[in-house]
């Protein structure tokens, strides 16, 4: 309500970057104010036993979380969980600092629920996303829902796997999970790590930095959506023999199928309604090989039912990112609350019922 009819038609009205930049501020501001956070939580968190999953070791309250991207530099993370979410992904984080691409680069479609982004990976860099990390551990409110670290590769970095190595090293004792990105669109080169040997290479690798220590934390691989059959066979297969916790299904495409704006020609993946089909289809096809792995579904949730039928093919957990900028801070509770509906109406009282049945 508050959003729709005061927050979106201001922030709508600035550049895309800028909004987000504007809305980051905000929401930074308060997650320093626990007690404000508190209120907010009392009327946005669904605290319900059917919406509750154990996944890779970790207890998430509900299965909504807010995908990778939008707090990239982990400046508000005790406010996701205030804000209803499940869980939360910071990042994308890479070992360097480095501004990304030429603005702008961000572009909102509204005429098709979208966005178009090619940020290009802008990262403060894993040296002071750890302290900021640290900063928030410190509070004591940093893991009130699981915290995932979403690690990508630095533009320049010539050795792709030394390179998420120092990242994983710098940030994974702050996360409960690492997302390993292999799939946005707009490094050059960062998607042919999804094929075959050199996925195998830096599994491996991030592996082994993985038990050095003992840090022992979920590693999950997030893929991207524009992947043939035969590739996103390949790559379920190296992350179950890898000892790979789970996917996330899927980044932006590169297809600009079902975008009808004046932007669609902007270069970068889109993302919101024109993904989700697709989205959903790869879902399904990994979930079919995946052999008990758990999936996180994103791509065009704005719903409930957008999130029910992700679940239905084959998807654990959900996140949202172009939903939650077009539909605002209640999403995660309407999303919450209307699934209890869709789980009632379809008479099962926990989500380990309809994973997979659709
Ligand atoms: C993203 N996304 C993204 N993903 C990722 O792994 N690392 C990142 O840094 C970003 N950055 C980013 C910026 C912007 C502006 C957008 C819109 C998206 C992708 C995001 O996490 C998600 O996978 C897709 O956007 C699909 O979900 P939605 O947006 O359709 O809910």
């Amino acid at each position: 309500m508050i959003h729709r009819r005061l927050l979106r038609p201001v922030l709508f009205r600035l550049d895309p970057e800028r909004a987000h930049t504007v809305a980051m501020g905000g929401l930074a501001a308060l997650a320093h104010l626990a007690p404000v956070g508190g209120l907010i939580e009392r009327r946005l968190r669904v605290d319900d036993p059917r919406l509750r999953q154990d996944l890779f070791g970790l207890a998430f309250g509900n299965p909504v979380g807010l995908a990778a991207g939008f707090d990239k530099q982990a400046h508000a993370v005790p406010v996701w969980a205030n804000l209803g979410f499940g869980f939360t992904e910071v990042g994308t984080v890479t070992a360097q600092p480095q501004p990304g691409n030429p603005k702008p680069r961000v572009f909102r479609l509204p005429e098709d629920r979208a966005v178009i982004n090619r940020l290009g990976f802008n990262s403060d860099g894993a040296q002071v996303v750890a302290n900021r990390l640290a900063a928030w551990e410190e509070t004591g409110r940093a893991h009130r829902i699981p915290l995932g670290v979403n690690i990508g590769k630095t533009k320049v970095a010539e050795d792709a796997g030394a390179d998420y190595v120092s990242t994983f090293t710098q940030l994974a004792r702050y996360a409960d999970y690492v997302a390993v990105n292999v799939s946005s669109p707009n490094t050059p080169g960062l998607r042919d790590l999804q094929e075959r040997d050199a996925l195998e290479r830096l599994i491996t690798r991030l592996a082994a930095a993985n038990r050095v220590g003992g840090l022992d934390k979920p590693i999950l691989v997030k893929i991207a959506p524009d992947l043939d059959p035969g590739a996103l066979e390949a790559i379920v297969g190296i992350a179950r023999d890898h000892g790979v916790n789970g996917l996330i299904v899927s980044n932006t495409t590169v297809g600009r199928s079902g975008a009808t704006s004046p932007l669609a020609g902007e270069a970068g993946g889109m993302s919101g309604v024109p993904l989700r089909e697709l989205a959903d289809d790869v879902l399904r096809r990994a979930h079919a090989v995946a052999g008990g792995l758990p999936i996180i579904g994103v791509g065009g949730i704005f719903s409930a039912e957008d999130a029910w039928r992700k679940i239905l093919v084959g998807a654990s957990l959900v996140q949202v990112y172009t939903g939650f900028v077009y539909e605002g801070l209640g999403l995660a509770r309407r999303i919450n609350e209307d699934l209890l509906l869709l789980m009632e109406q379809a008479g099962v009282t926990s989500l380990a019922q309809v994973i997979g049945q659709g």
